[in-house]
């Protein structure tokens, strides 16, 4: 508690910054700093401003008879006190068969004047897990997040910058309908679900002819590669004119890959976050040695790599005492119960989620409802009544498709403009290196891996902007490092659990911004192309103005007001 109050008061008390030096008489004022300029702004701006305008009157997409029957009332969403912006939402058939699946979307246009001829797709992994999770709580136009207390404007919803359409998938995932022919159990069956949804899609909405991005996350690191080939097999640009994809701490590889090989360093470089004691620590690091784990890091990141690695130990998961992932996840929740896979930074208590999963366990407090389970805002949003889960069962039990970084995604990197991969630095469900590994593996545009090591790669800058409201605080700076090779670029997220958009929401916008094209790379140092003004990005770091006028002195400063709770 008495960290939070720390922090928050620390934000609040750019008005006070200000103050201070009146008060102590000095002879020097504080110079301007933008940055400190930008903070200041904060205190006053209770709520942020609406985005996507009115959800009637002139619409982006034109009223049809199509159309208007997915029309959602942006001003209706239950508990929602603000016009969350033109939107249309339903199921959509995956065929023109009686009888067919249906995957349910929910896609809002966007008024940025660059969006003009673009499509972005947003999809969750699991697999069977809902892209309702994403936009409620990761990228969408309103957030509700876990701990807090009403949903909230997203300044940094990706509908600022394009157009944005969210899909259940594949079919049996969350509203999505599963009828018909048996449930999808590869990916090639995902991909043509997908890619029959999206053309109904298109004509419904008079997209035809648009630029398709395809972003996701976790398990859609299988889905938006495979999803990407069969557009680039159809040749159809009116429909399927896929350019650029980007996925974020994605599944690409054998799981041993990115889980049990890569966790004793991950465990090393974060011992201060576990907490685990000496006996068991000493233990694990035998094991990894005992198991092949270390020995096999050593080979696999090399840069350029020294070969075509082999298949990696434990692979099946059945060597005995080579479960280290699982001994670490037990021991970690004994020191703290708390302890989240997909963010390990993350301590007691378990917040309430309005979807019902705020960590590693499902929780619900006693009377708290599941948000998309409501019948009146399943009724808002064109969904169908039922019961709603953030994870389904039932859904690619069996998925016999090989990972991707195993198989199609060298052809897609190819094939598209741009493929981004994010991993967030703070994540344990895949862990980082394990990406990295994966990389360094594949063979794309005529050579294998990366050819230079992490320690020489660039830094990824996050542009200083203008905060909104203290209901969507959004770090800023130095965020981790990218390089980029024959078309594939990876970035590291700092301070990022498994959820980028979600831990790092100006991070996200940042890399879509690059996405899209709207800047040269991820080490740019301007500002944010939906915001202009002086906020510090040009602002030349010396030491001599950290004794007068950096944020981190000045907050500190003010410390001494702040109550010992
Ligand atoms: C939108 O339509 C409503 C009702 O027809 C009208 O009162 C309002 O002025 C219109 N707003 C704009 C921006 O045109
Ligand atoms: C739209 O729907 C209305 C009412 O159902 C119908 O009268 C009209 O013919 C439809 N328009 C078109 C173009 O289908
Ligand atoms: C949208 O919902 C608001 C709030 O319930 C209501 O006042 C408004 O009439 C609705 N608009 C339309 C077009 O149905
Ligand atoms: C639709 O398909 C399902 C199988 O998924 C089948 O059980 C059902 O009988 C079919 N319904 C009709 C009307 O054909
Ligand atoms: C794309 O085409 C190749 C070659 O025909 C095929 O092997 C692959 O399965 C297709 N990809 C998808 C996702 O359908
Ligand atoms: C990744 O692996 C390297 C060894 O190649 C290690 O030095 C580093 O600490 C690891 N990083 C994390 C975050 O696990
Ligand atoms: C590189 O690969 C060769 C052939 O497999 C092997 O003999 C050598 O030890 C490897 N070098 C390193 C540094 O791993
Ligand atoms: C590396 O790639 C080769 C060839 O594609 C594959 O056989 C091997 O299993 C891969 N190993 C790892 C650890 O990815
Ligand atoms: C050290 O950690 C291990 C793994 O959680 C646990 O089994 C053991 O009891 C711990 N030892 C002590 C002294 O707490
Ligand atoms: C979801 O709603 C259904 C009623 O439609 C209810 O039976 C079920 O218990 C709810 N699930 C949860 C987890 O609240
Ligand atoms: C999103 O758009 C709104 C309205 O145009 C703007 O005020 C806000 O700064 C934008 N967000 C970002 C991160 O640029
Ligand atoms: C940064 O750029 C803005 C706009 O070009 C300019 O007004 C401002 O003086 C510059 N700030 C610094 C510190 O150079």
């Amino acid at each position: 508690m008495q960290l939070l109050t720390t922090l928050t008061t620390c934000l609040l008390a750019s008005s006070a910054v200000a103050r201070t030096t009146k008060h102590v008489r000095k002879a020097n004022p504080l110079p301007e700093n933008p940055r400190i300029k930008a903070r200041q702004a904060i205190a006053d701006l209770p709520t942020a401003p609406g985005y996507g305008g009115s959800s009637y009157n002139t619409t982006i997409i034109p009223q049809t008879n199509a159309t208007m029957k997915y029309a959602v009332n942006g001003s209706a969403i239950p508990d929602v006190d603000f016009d969350v912006g033109e939107s249309y939402a339903g199921l959509m058939p995956i065929s023109n068969q009686a009888n067919t699946s249906e995957l349910y979307f929910w896609f809002f246009p966007s008024e940025n004047p660059m969006a003009g001829d673009e499509i972005l797709i947003w999809l969750n992994g699991g697999p069977e897990c809902s892209s309702l999770e994403g936009l409620l709580q990761e990228n969408g136009p309103f957030l509700w997040q876990y701990g807090t207390y009403k949903p909230v404007k997203n300044p940094y919803t990706w509908v600022n910058l394009t157009n944005v359409v969210w899909v259940e998938q594949p079919a049996g995932t969350g509203f999505s309908q599963q009828n018909g022919v048996p449930p999808a159990t590869n990916e090639i069956e995902v991909a043509a679900q997908f890619l029959g949804f999206w053309k109904n899609f298109v004509d419904t909405f008079g997209l035809q002819n648009k630029k398709v991005y395809i972003t996701g996350e976790s398990y859609a690191g299988y889905y938006v590669p495979y999803i990407a080939d069969a557009m680039h097999n159809a040749s159809d640009t009116c429909y399927y004119d896929v350019r650029s994809i980007l996925f974020y701490d994605p599944s690409t590889s054998y799981g041993v890959v990115q889980d049990d090989i890569p966790s004793v360093p991950f465990v090393d470089y974060w011992s201060s976050l576990f907490s685990l004691n000496q006996t068991f620590m000493d233990d694990i690091h035998t094991r990894a040695d005992a198991c092949g784990y270390t020995s096999f890091i050593e080979t696999a990141m090399q840069f350029p790599p020294n070969g075509t690695l082999p298949t990696p130990p434990n692979v099946n998961h059945d060597m005995p005492g080579c479960s280290i992932y699982n001994d670490i996840q037990n021991a970690a929740l004994l020191v703290n119960p708390c302890w989240d896979v997909y963010q390990v930074a993350t301590t007691c208590p378990l917040l309430w989620d309005v979807l019902g999963f705020p960590g590693s366990i499902p929780y619900l407090p006693d009377g708290a409802t599941i948000y998309f389970n409501r019948s009146d805002v399943q009724a808002a949003i064109n969904a169908p009544m039922g019961e709603w889960e953030e994870c389904s069962g039932g859904v690619l039990d069996t998925d016999t498709s090989p990972p991707s970084g195993l198989s199609v995604l060298p052809r897609v990197i190819e094939k598209n403009e741009k493929t981004i991969i994010g991993h967030g630095m703070l994540d344990m469900i895949l862990i980082m290196n394990g990406t990295i590994m994966m990389i360094q593996n594949m063979t794309w545009n005529g050579a294998q891996g990366f050819s230079t090591p992490p320690s020489t790669w660039n830094n990824f800058y996050v542009p200083y902007h203008e905060e909104l409201s203290l209901s969507s605080l959004a770090g800023s700076g130095d965020f981790g490092i990218w390089h980029e090779e024959r078309g594939l670029t990876f970035c590291t997220i700092d301070l990022a659990g498994h959820m980028i958009p979600q831990y790092a929401p100006a991070a996200a916008y940042r890399q879509v911004e690059y996405l899209l094209g709207r800047i040269d790379n991820l080490g740019e140092k301007s500002d944010f192309t939906t915001q202009s003004g002086d906020f510090g990005n040009n602002f030349t770091f010396v030491t001599a103005n950290v004794s007068n006028s950096s944020p981190v002195s000045s907050s500190n400063s003010s410390m001494k007001f702040l109550p010992a709770m």
